[in-house]
């Protein structure tokens, strides 16, 4: 098969431009080419030095467009799609609201699919190519999303919800059934084609302990499936965590007791945590899933960033929707909102930065980085074809689409992610194939 060839200009990240200088971590590429083979990158540089190589080769070209590797959101609830934009809560009450009665339709598969295969397009609708989703404690709804996942190719990390207490009756499971649930689809799915597994208890408390022995058990049992959950979101959250495990000295050290914090788990949130959690992230290697609009949306509180990204103590860290208390599926919202997070506690958060957090970042933060994340050859061919002028706003601001250096791009990326959402993808590609093109362009 002869390959695909895509001209463009490309931006990705050799680096982290939180500690590295922008010109050693940022590889912009203002007319550049990605040759794609077998749904992996086979080749990737300037259009001047490759071109002559694959002169018989048909191109495709976005002429002036922006084009990155695609976007990965580290935390998202597909179930929740449908009750985004609920009004008026914080955590606890919104879960018992809005959240418990919606995620309990999610019995009836042939619901779910509809719902899983919508949730997805949203995704690919807004460049994101990868994510690690929650589902619900029905394994039926776990089954649907990885059977359409797998039907687009995507890289999606994702796994049953447990919960054997505090929530409704028909949301409870049964902790030693929800084992073998769980069990039985870490060796249906962990693995196969690009889809992974990650062990889901909601958060510390609709677990009992006897639910996090088994989570950690299984954890032990297959060591390189990821575990995902929230942690220290909300103040009344972390008040009722303490009171349910006193012998615990804090709520990760909840998670820590169950042998369930290592370098594959992944922590949404992380608001309210101190500076001696922060430390033991860093040393677990584990990874944090920032919410900006969810943390805006619940009245949760303002992430750390630069505490995570201290050369001290670094923690991996990706951008993540958290879709239905995060308020939109773009990415670029999300970028946007994690800038006026960092600018709310006097600090600030550049264009590149917040994209390294949604690709590169993600990708080190899944140990997926030998995987998606970047144009590096031999990486899965994910990638996103942007249109800087995509609104007539945007075009008034951006007069011209392509940046002759870094600090141009610098300053129209970040425009991008301000002004930008869904409107502002051109194309999206998933191993190499052409998944969604904007048809209002
Ligand atoms: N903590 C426990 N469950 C949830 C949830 O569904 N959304 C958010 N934002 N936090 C949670
Ligand atoms: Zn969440």
């Amino acid at each position: 098969m002869s390959p695909k060839i895509i001209r463009g200009s490309f931006l990705d990240f050799v680096d982290d431009p939180f500690f590295q200088s922008e010109s050693d971590s940022v590889r912009y590429l203002p007319d550049g080419l990605l040759v794609i083979e077998d749904g992996k990158i086979a080749a990737f540089g300037a259009y001047k030095t490759l071109s002559a190589k694959y002169a018989d080769a048909e191109v495709i070209s976005y002429g002036d467009k922006l084009i990155t590797p695609g976007l990965i959101d580290l935390h998202v609830h597909y179930p929740q799609t449908e009750m985004i934009a609920a009004y008026g809560e914080q955590l606890l009450q919104w879960l018992d609201k809005y959240t418990f009665p919606t995620e309990a339709k999610f019995k009836d598969p042939e619901y779910a699919r509809t719902i899983a295969a919508f949730f997805l397009e949203q995704l690919l609708h807004n460049g994101t190519t990868s994510a690690v989703v929650l589902t619900t404690i029905f394994p039926e709804s776990v089954e649907v999303l990885f059977e359409e996942a797998r039907d687009r190719q995507m890289r999606i990390i994702a796994g049953q919800v447990l919960m054997t207490r505090h929530a409704p009756e028909f949301l409870i499971n049964d902790a030693k059934t929800a084992y073998a649930q769980t069990r039985e689809q870490i060796q249906q799915w962990h693995g196969l084609d690009r889809l992974l597994y990650a062990i889901t208890p909601r958060f510390a408390i609709t677990s009992t302990p006897e639910e996090l022995t088994l989570a950690g058990k299984l954890k032990a049992e297959f060591p390189d499936v990821y575990v995902h959950t929230h942690l220290a979101e909300n103040v009344q959250e972390v008040k009722f965590t303490a009171e349910l495990f006193p012998e615990s000295t804090d709520y990760l050290d909840v998670y820590e007791q169950f042998g369930l914090v290592g370098d594959r788990s992944i922590f949404a949130h992380c608001i309210q945590l101190d500076d001696s959690a922060f430390q033991r992230l860093s040393a677990a290697g584990s990874a944090i899933a920032f919410c900006p609009t969810s943390n805006l949306f619940l009245g949760s509180g303002l992430f750390r960033l630069d505490q995570a990204k201290s050369t001290e103590y670094p923690i991996k860290v990706g951008l993540a929707t958290d879709v239905g208390a995060g308020t939109s599926f773009s990415q670029l919202q999300t970028m946007g909102d994690a800038y006026k997070v960092m600018q709310l506690q006097g600090k600030s958060l550049s264009a590149f930065q917040a994209f390294y957090l949604a690709t590169l970042g993600a990708a080190k933060a899944l140990s997926l980085e030998d995987k998606i994340g970047s144009f590096e050859v031999g990486k899965e061919a994910d990638f996103v074809v942007w249109d800087l002028q995509a609104t007539p706003l945007m075009k008034l601001r951006n007069p011209q689409a392509q940046s002759e250096n870094l600090e141009e791009l610098a300053e129209k990326t970040f425009a991008m992610m301000i002004l930008g959402d869904e409107r502002t993808v051109r194309a999206t590609y998933v191993a190499g194939e052409l998944v969604y093109e904007n048809s209002n362009v």
